[in-house]
């Protein structure tokens, strides 16, 4: 086992999709590593691919400096590239050929020196990233996603810029709905997780939300649409990519059998605008955020909690850490096993407070419980 004060050398990498606050992560890894520790800090190019094909340079404070506010990731980053399942080529067929590439990883990572390697990214990352933990490399991870659905941390960085852009477009799409008299569809991220369609349609105040864990009823969305049209004059629903109808399938735009992810969501939001329109005859439009949700620089909170998540993991990992992840549990910084988050995902409770909110506010989640524009009549009688 390495001895904190063996640290002389470390490398750190980006891998999986990007998300706003890689950069301040970055920053601080290396600012707290160099200054505080006097420890070489080295970039991994294009999360795994670096480690593969031996893309690993120095990166000095002058390379970090100016980064915390830009957006996307210095080192660049791949969600294909996984060490132990890397496409090499394809056979005559066209079908991708995967060869286990660790050994070609493992051999870069001892040439350059690499005490450990700070691993900033999603489950899919921190999994593949364990293949070097069974070869005896020290990993600490710091989880990453717009998605907020990392198990064992209740919140990641990113998530609140993507719930900031969500509902700025939200805001938006609300004066052209009610000058036209529409019902505007917006689907937003989060792959089977509804915490940005959640956040963003309480913080917009949308009218329906459509969540991966409440299956969505047709009928009872259009009942509600009709009755909004009749009093409001027109109706924000936002659907989260993996939403799905009541005893229906997700839907999927394509299946990329090069990625350790092949699943590709997205469709729900036209899905649901053709059905609505056909089914109510209200004029409906689809806007699909996409990868806007991704881009740009990260909001003032998210800034810090991937400072706080950056100097913590070079505090854990000069605190003899081995393979753990950084996370916030009940406010507090802590760290947990790296592969604590492997192959689950943290999903919206359906207790979770927000609902109860959003319910409270009339918003509707197309799920049948009963929602009346009506007010109650006093249950006291003075
Ligand atoms: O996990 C982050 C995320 O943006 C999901 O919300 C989305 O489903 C997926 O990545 C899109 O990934 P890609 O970069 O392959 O388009």
């Amino acid at each position: 086992m390495t001895a904190p004060s063996s640290i002389r050398r470390i490398g750190i990498l980006t891998g999986g999709g990007d998300c706003p606050g890689l950069n301040a992560v970055i920053r601080a890894v290396a600012k707290t590593a160099i200054y505080e520790y006097g420890i070489e800090c080295y970039g991994i190019r294009d999360g795994f691919v670096g480690l593969i094909e031996n893309r690993i340079n120095p990166l000095s404070l002058m390379d970090v400096s100016g980064i915390l506010t830009r957006g996307g990731t210095i080192l660049g980053t791949n969600n294909k590239a996984s060490p132990r399942k890397y496409a090499v080529g394809t056979n005559a067929r066209g079908e991708p050929i995967f060869e286990d590439v660790t050994a070609r990883c493992l051999k870069h990572i001892r040439a350059h020196k690499l005490d450990a390697i700070i691993v900033i990214g999603g489950d899919g990352t921190m999994s593949a990233a364990s293949v070097f933990v069974e070869q005896g490399v020290n990993v600490i991870g710091v989880p990453k996603t717009i998605d907020n659905d990392i198990v064992g941390t209740e919140i990641t960085f990113g998530f609140l810029t993507a719930v900031a852009t969500a509902t700025e477009a939200l805001d938006r799409l609300h004066s052209t709905a009610d000058s036209h008299h529409r019902v505007m569809v917006c689907e937003v991220m989060g792959r089977n997780a509804g915490w940005i369609a959640l956040t963003s349609g309480v913080a917009s105040g949308s009218d329906v939300i459509l969540l991966p864990e409440i299956p969505f009823d047709m009928d009872h969305l259009c009942a509600f649409l009709d009755e909004r049209m009749h009093g409001a004059g027109f109706a924000i629903i936002v659907v989260a990519e993996g939403a799905r109808q009541d005893g229906g399938e997700q839907v999927v735009r394509m299946i990329d059998p090069t990625s350790p992810d092949p699943i590709r969501l997205g469709g729900v939001g036209n899905f649901v605008a053709t059905e609505v329109q056909k089914r109510t005859g209200i004029d409906t439009r689809t806007t699909v955020l996409g990868h806007v949700q991704r881009g740009g620089s990260p909001i003032a909170a998210d800034r810090i909690l991937a400072t706080y998540f950056g100097h913590h993991a070079i505090q854990v990992l000069m605190a003899g850490g081995r393979n753990r992840m950084v996370v916030r549990q009940n406010n507090t910084l802590s760290d947990v096993e790296l592969l604590f988050a492997a192959n689950k995902q943290r999903l919206v409770p359906l207790d979770h407070p927000l609902i109860g909110a959003a319910r409270a506010m009339r918003t509707s989640f197309a799920d049948g419980v009963k929602i009346s524009a009506e007010r109650p009549s006093p249950s006291v009688v003075v």
